[in-house]
Formats: structure tokens, sequence, C-alpha cells
């Protein structure tokens, strides 16, 4: 049995090294060359028609890095960078063991498979997850981009690449796609992009979109989701959640995410402490179920309201009720808290 590791010398390990290092500068100055103004200039200084340099090729999302810093920071904090290093993903494929979890989690460039289309699973860049080439290699190899252009990477317009198309290869397994199209909101020219990739600006100048891609992890955009109100009426109080910042069900996608809304009753002495212990009681859960689950899709679609409402107890005069919205990624862990989205407090 040869040893793998221990095949090499260190001089031979450290001149490969060198070669390595002076490959990839090579590579870093050839990128980040201009255009050669003598170039187009014969040797009796008279003008050849212009010849068109190939655009460079890109084999990974380092190599965007020395360009594009700010996008790629962004990217680097994405769920989609973290997609096949993910502990959650890895804890719930067996370590990727389950091979049909590979096709989004690390997937070959989407505008080669297809916008819109299944995606296929590729064998290199494990750490990148879903990566720059991932959305932006086009069929031929070049940089898509919503325009074209001469400079540096010499990206071509694409319109897939600012369609949901894109989006939709990896994004409607559980439907986020299709309910998008079923809102209000693609006549009024809101795509997922307006939503998930907000313009970055340095005082008035646009200087591009954040790649941060912020979802179910990111407390703000959660908080913007659902508005929560609560009013007495006679002996019930109504409650009523209004999704007024998804574009899609709240919550949406995987299947064991969920928004719960709790309440109690606190005694005028206990509404004064704020480590008031009694329990929460709850009134409703939004979710789409697992498959083989019983009961209906409670998820609360865009633009749309749910009423639901609590029976004042006797006796309950001058008392307080609280009621909360609560977001959870993983319900089914019983000692999970989740994420306090919205309260409020009603007078009894
Ligand atoms: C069709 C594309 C697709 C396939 C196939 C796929 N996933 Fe995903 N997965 C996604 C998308 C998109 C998200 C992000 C949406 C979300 O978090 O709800 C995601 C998110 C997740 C998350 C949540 C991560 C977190 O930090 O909250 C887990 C866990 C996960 N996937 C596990 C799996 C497992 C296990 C498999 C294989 C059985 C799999 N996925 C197959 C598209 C896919
Ligand atoms: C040598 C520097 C350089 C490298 C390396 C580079 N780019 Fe670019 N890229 C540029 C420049 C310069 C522009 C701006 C072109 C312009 O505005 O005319 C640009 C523009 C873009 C655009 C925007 C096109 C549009 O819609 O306006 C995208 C997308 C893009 N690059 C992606 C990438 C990706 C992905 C990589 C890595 C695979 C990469 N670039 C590598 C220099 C680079
Ligand atoms: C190649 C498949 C793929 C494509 C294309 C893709 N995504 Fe994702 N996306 C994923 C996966 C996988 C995750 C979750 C990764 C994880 O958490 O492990 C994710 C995560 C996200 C999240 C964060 C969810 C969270 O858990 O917080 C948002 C938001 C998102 N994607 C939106 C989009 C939008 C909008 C588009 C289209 C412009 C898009 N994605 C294109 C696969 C993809
Ligand atoms: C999930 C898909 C996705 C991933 C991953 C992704 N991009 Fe983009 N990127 C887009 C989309 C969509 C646009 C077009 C946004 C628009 O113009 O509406 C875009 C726009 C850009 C632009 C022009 C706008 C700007 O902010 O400067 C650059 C440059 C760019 N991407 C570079 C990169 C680089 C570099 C990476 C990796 C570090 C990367 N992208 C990863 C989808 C992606
Ligand atoms: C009007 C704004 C808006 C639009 C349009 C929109 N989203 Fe969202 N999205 C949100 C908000 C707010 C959340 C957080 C609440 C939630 O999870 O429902 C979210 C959450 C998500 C998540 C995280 C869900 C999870 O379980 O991890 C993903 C993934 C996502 N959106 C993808 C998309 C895709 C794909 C599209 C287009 C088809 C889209 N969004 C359109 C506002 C929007």
């Amino acid at each position: 049995m040869s040893d793998h590791k221990g095949g090499l010398s260190p001089a031979v390990r450290g001149g490969l090294a060198l070669v390595l290092v002076a490959a990839v500068t090579g590579v870093i100055l050839w990128l980040v060359q201009g255009e050669d103004p003598d170039q187009n200039v014969d040797n009796n200084g008279t003008a050849k028609p212009l010849q068109q340099k190939a655009p460079p090729r890109f084999s990974s999302s380092q190599q965007c890095k020395v360009c594009h810093e700010r996008v790629y920071k962004e990217w680097r904090g994405s769920h989609h960078a973290m997609a096949y290093t993910n502990p959650e993903v890895r804890k719930l494929s067996d370590d990727f063991a389950q091979k049909e979890c590979r096709s989004c989690h690390l997937p070959k460039p989407i505008l080669q498979t297809g916008a819109g289309e299944r995606t296929l699973y590729r064998q290199s860049r494990p750490n990148d997850g879903v990566d720059c080439l991932s959305c932006h290699l086009d069929p031929q190899g070049r940089i898509a981009g919503r325009n074209a252009s001469k400079q540096g990477c010499q990206p071509v317009a694409n319109a897939d690449l600012i369609s949901m198309k894109l989006c939709e290869s990896c994004h409607n397994q559980h439907q986020t796609t299709d309910q998008w199209r079923a809102s209000p909101y693609p006549a009024q020219g809101i795509t997922c992009n307006s939503c998930h990739m907000a313009e970055v600006k340095e005082g008035d100048r646009v200087l591009g979109r954040d790649h941060g891609y912020p979802g179910c992890h990111d407390l703000e955009m959660l908080k913007s989701a659902g508005e929560l109100r609560a009013q007495r009426q006679g002996n019930k109080v109504h409650v009523e959640v209004e999704n007024k910042g998804a574009g899609h069900n709240f919550p949406t996608e995987e299947r064991h995410r969920a928004v719960d809304i709790v309440w109690r009753i606190l005694g005028k002495d206990e509404a004064k402490k704020s480590s008031a212990e009694a329990p929460f009681t709850r009134l409703y859960r939004f979710r789409q179920p697992y498959r083989g689950d019983p009961g209906p899709n409670t998820q609360l679609p865009a633009a749309q309201t749910w009423m639901g409402e609590i029976d004042v107890p006797d006796g309950a005069a001058g008392q307080l009720m609280q009621i909360r919205m609560i977001y959870k990624l993983t319900p089914f862990l019983e000692d999970q808290e989740g994420q306090l989205l919205a309260k409020k407090e009603v007078q009894l």
C-alpha cells in the first residue's frame, strides 16, 4: 500500500508549491491586464481591424475576488456559499451520502443545465456550494451579466440571469416560486431579487446588489414579513396576521419552518414583572406539513390576512393578555425557543 501523503519529498513538494504560486499569479496578471493599446496597430503604425481577445475563462469563485471584492465578501457570508458545508444539511443528508441532496447544494452552472430546469451536481469546489459560477457561467463559459461589457471579465448580457427562472431550478421544491407567481407581486414587477438582493449604495451612487441573500436566518427580514394585530371585541380578542412583506407564503420553503401565534394571561401583579413565568398557549401554527403528515397547508399566502380569536375567560377583568408571533426554524425540536417577531398586549 502506498502512502499518498508521504509520497513526495519536501523538496519536490516545495517546487510544486512554487510552480502553483507562479501559475496562479500568472493567471491573475493575465486577468487584470487591460487592453493593449498597440495590439490593433501594425508595424507601420496603420490601424488593423479590431481583433477581439477571447474572453477569459474561469474555474473558481476565488478568481472573481480580485476585482469584485465587495460581492465576494457578501456572498461568502451567505447561505449560498455554505450550501455544501452547512452542518444542518450535512446532518440530514448523512454527509451528502444521499446523492440527490447534492444537485442544489453543490450544483453545476445553472445557465448551462438550463434556467428553470433540474440541476445537476458537480464534483469540484465543495467549499463553495452555490458559487459565482453556479449563477454566472453561461453555456459558452462566459460571464453572464445584466449588461455586456468589453472590460474585465467581459460579461455578456443574459436575460435568464435576471429572471426568476434562475431561482426556480432550486427554489421550487416546496413551491416558493409558484407561490410568488400566484401573488400580486409579478404584476407589479417585484421579483425575488427586489426583496432578496437590495441595492448597495455609497451615498447616491449604486455600487451593485447585495449578494448576502438574507432569508429566514435574518431577523430583520423575518420581522418584515408579517404584521400582528390584536383587539378586544366583547368577550373575545380578535387576532390578525397579515403577510405584508413576503412575496410568497409565510413561512416558506423547508417544510419544518413554522410561525406560531401564542398567548397568555397575566394577573395584575405578574404583569408588572418582566420575568413572568406563566406558560403560553398556542392559538395557531402557520406551516406546510411534511408529506404524509395530517392536516392542510396553513402557510399564509402573500398579501393575505389570517384571522383568529381567543375567548376572554370569566374573571379576567383587569388582567393583561400577551400575544406573540414566534418563528421556528426547527419546530420539531421541543426545546427550540424560536425568534420573537412581534408582540401585542390587550388590557382585559
Ligand atoms: C431542488 C433543490 C434542492 C434539493 C434537491 C435539496 N435541497 Fe436542501 N435546500 C434547498 C434550498 C433552495 C434551501 C434553502 C431554503 C430554505 O432554507 O428553506 C435548502 C435548505 C436546506 C436546509 C436548511 C438549512 C438551514 O441552515 O436552515 C436543509 C437542512 C436542507 N436543505 C437539507 C437537504 C437534504 C437533506 C436534501 C436531500 C434529501 C436536500 N436538502 C436537497 C434546495 C434543495
Ligand atoms: C480582471 C478583473 C475581473 C475579474 C477577475 C472578474 N471580473 Fe467581473 N467585471 C470586471 C469589470 C471591470 C466589470 C465592469 C464592466 C463594466 O462595467 O463595463 C465586471 C462586471 C461583471 C459583472 C456585471 C455585468 C453587468 O451586469 O453589468 C458580473 C456579473 C461579473 N463581472 C461577474 C464576475 C464573476 C462571476 C467573476 C469570476 C468568475 C468575475 N466577474 C471576474 C472585472 C473582473
Ligand atoms: C443552484 C441552486 C440555487 C439557485 C440557482 C438559487 N439558490 Fe437560493 N439557495 C439555495 C440553497 C441550497 C440554499 C440554502 C443553503 C443552506 O442553507 O445550506 C439557498 C438559500 C437561499 C436564501 C436564504 C435562505 C435562508 O435559509 O436564510 C435565499 C433568500 C435564497 N436562496 C434566494 C435565492 C434567489 C432569490 C435566487 C435567484 C436569484 C436563488 N436563491 C438562486 C440554492 C439555490
Ligand atoms: C444565487 C445566484 C448568484 C450568485 C451565487 C452570485 N451572483 Fe452575482 N448576481 C446574480 C444576479 C441575479 C445578478 C443581477 C442582479 C441585477 O442586476 O438585477 C448579479 C449581479 C452581479 C454583479 C453586478 C452587480 C454588482 O453587485 O456589482 C456582479 C459584479 C456579480 N454579480 C458578481 C458575482 C460574484 C463575483 C459572485 C461570487 C462571489 C456572484 N456574483 C455570485 C446572482 C448571483
Ligand atoms: C415582497 C418581498 C419578497 C419577494 C418578492 C420574495 N421574497 Fe422571499 N422572503 C421575503 C421575506 C420577508 C422572507 C422572510 C419570511 C419568510 O420566510 O417567509 C422571505 C424568505 C425567503 C426564503 C427563506 C425561507 C426559508 O425557509 O429558509 C427564501 C429561500 C426565499 N424567501 C426565496 C424567495 C424566492 C425564490 C422568491 C421569488 C420566487 C422570493 N423569495 C420572493 C420577502 C420576499
